[in-house]
């Protein structure tokens, strides 16, 4: 077939694909606002070809939000802020009104939360993992399914002597089996000090946890970190409806521009809780040498070390007008959509022989769960593709998309089917540190990582299709001889 009646060919496939999908999920198109929005905000996409399917690893900015930000920068002269000078004063305001704006996003009350503004969501975990009274009489307790740096906080916990306990998922739709929760609620330690941490939603499978476990942990004396970094991109967070103590969150997660800039939204009654373990430039109103004492603000800055990437602040801002201009439910509902689409298609994709292509893992309907979707390959006579070999194929069809574990090992080891007893054995092995491929060597005829594909702001039905498109170029292909 020529270039011109393959083109052809592929453009009515795609087409006569749109329509039976828009068949089955009508609702979509009341989210047509978003492929205007592509067509003039994201036009670079389309312009270069990309498919860009890795929403939970960055949100796209959308070039109104460039074009805000640096109007701003070009049109004044901002100094460092907390000085009274005039253009330090100027700077002030905006970051103050980055903070309210913030908080006005999540429906948090000024008299109840603070916005403290971070690095990324890491760094919000880490000033509450820290700063947090652990002891031998504390819990920390947290699903097997979390973000590394949610599962860093043990570390903390440990080095206090506090018990750690992880709450197992369940196969296969990788959820908590909720009378296991709150037996392990109902035991918190003797003292004070009990967290309890969650995503909100996974960061590997998609699954959302029920946001009920807040006060459900809450009203037997637990403190919730609620870890909404890969939630807030499609899903609205009211904080007024919910309560958590702690939210982390990272900017570029929910549209792209700035990176760099994060927050930790927090409880003021659970705030009051934290000890920080130090100060620093920024965060206390008077310090001395010779008197060897300090006092930390009683605001948010006692938690903003140093200086804040304050010109980044004034993007926040617009990046939250962004949001809102196009809509969480919209947003939200396009996401959904082809979320459900592409979950059909791929679980129902065979080989000949009738085995199926991908495995997916996690939830296979859109009930409770994210725009995100991980899998893993497979050939006819079911020996999976190396993770690897599905990303470099995918690059060269200019599909980006995210393999590994995705910073989750908890949620990598579950569905890959990788045991305490594996891991006991390979972390056992006489050297000191275990490459990626020891590792793989160790746990031989396992994967040890998967595919993932995420939806956000910008997708459309087209960047679901071409990757169901792509998936079908494994029908029949034998793994080890690609
Ligand atoms: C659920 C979840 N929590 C925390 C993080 C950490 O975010 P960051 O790397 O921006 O600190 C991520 C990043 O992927 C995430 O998906």
């Amino acid at each position: 077939m020529s270039g011109l009646k393959q083109r052809e060919t592929e453009v009515r496939d795609l087409s006569e694909a749109l329509t039976s999908f828009l068949e089955a999920y009508p609702s979509y198109g009341k989210t047509s606002a978003i492929d205007e929005l592509r067509e003039k905000d994201y036009a670079r996409l389309d312009a270069q070809g990309h498919i860009y399917l890795d929403f939970t690893g960055a949100s796209l900015y959308a070039e109104s939000q460039l074009v805000r930000h640096l109007q701003l920068l070009k049109g004044n002269v901002f100094g460092n802020p907390h000085s009274l000078n005039p253009t330090s004063s100027a700077m002030t305001d905006l970051v103050e009104r980055a903070r309210n704006r913030v908080l006005r996003y999540f429906n948090a009350s000024h008299n109840e939360y603070l916005a403290i503004f971070t690095q990324n969501a890491s760094g919000a975990l880490r000033l509450v993992g820290e700063a947090y009274p652990f002891n031998e009489n504390a819990r920390f307790l947290l699903t097997f399914d979390n973000h590394n740096s949610v599962n860093g906080i043990r570390e903390f916990a440990r080095s206090k002597r506090a018990p750690v306990t992880y709450v197992p998922v369940e196969l296969p739709g990788m959820r908590v089996d909720e009378a296991v929760l709150e037996r392990l609620l109902d035991e918190p330690g003797p003292g004070e000090a009990n967290l309890l941490a969650f995503p909100a939603q996974s960061n590997f499978s998609g699954v959302q946890h029920p946001l009920d476990w807040i006060e459900l942990a809450q009203n037997r004396g637990w403190d919730v970190i609620l870890d909404a970094a890969a939630f807030v991109a499609s899903n609205r967070l009211d904080l007024d409806r919910w309560k958590p103590d702690f939210v982390p969150v990272s900017f570029y997660k929910m549209f792209g521009y700035p990176t760099g800039v994060g927050c930790l939204l927090a409880r003021r009654e659970a705030i009051a809780k934290l000890r920080r373990p130090w100060f620093a430039g920024g965060t206390i109103t008077v310090a001395s040498v010779q008197g060897d004492k300090y006092y930390l603000h009683d605001s948010e800055a006692a938690f903003e070390d140093g200086t804040l990437d304050y010109l980044a602040l004034p993007a926040v801002e617009a990046g939250l007008d962004h949001l809102c201009a196009v809509g969480l439910p919209t947003i939200h509902e396009r996401v959904t959509c082809l979320t459900g689409w592409i979950l059909r298609e791929l679980a129902d994709m065979r080989h000949s022989n009738g085995e199926p292509v991908v495995h997916i893992y996690g939830p296979l309907d859109t009930n409770m769960r994210g725009g995100t979707v991980t899998m893993n390959f497979y050939d006819p006579d079911c020996r999976f593709f190396d993770h690897r070999v599905i990303e470099s194929a995918a690059s060269r069809a200019r599909i980006s998309l995210r393999t590994g574990c995705f910073c989750n090992p908890g949620g990598g080891e579950l569905s890959l089917g990788i045991s305490e007893s594996d891991l006991d054995t390979c972390f056992a092995q006489p050297q000191k540190r275990l490459t990626l491929d020891d590792f793989r060597h160790c746990i031989d005829g396992k994967s040890t990582g998967a595919v993932r594909i995420s939806f956000g702001i910008a997708s459309n039905f087209a960047d679901a299709y071409r990757f169901v498109e792509f998936a079908r170029t494994f029908a029949d292909k034998r793994a080890g001889r690609e």
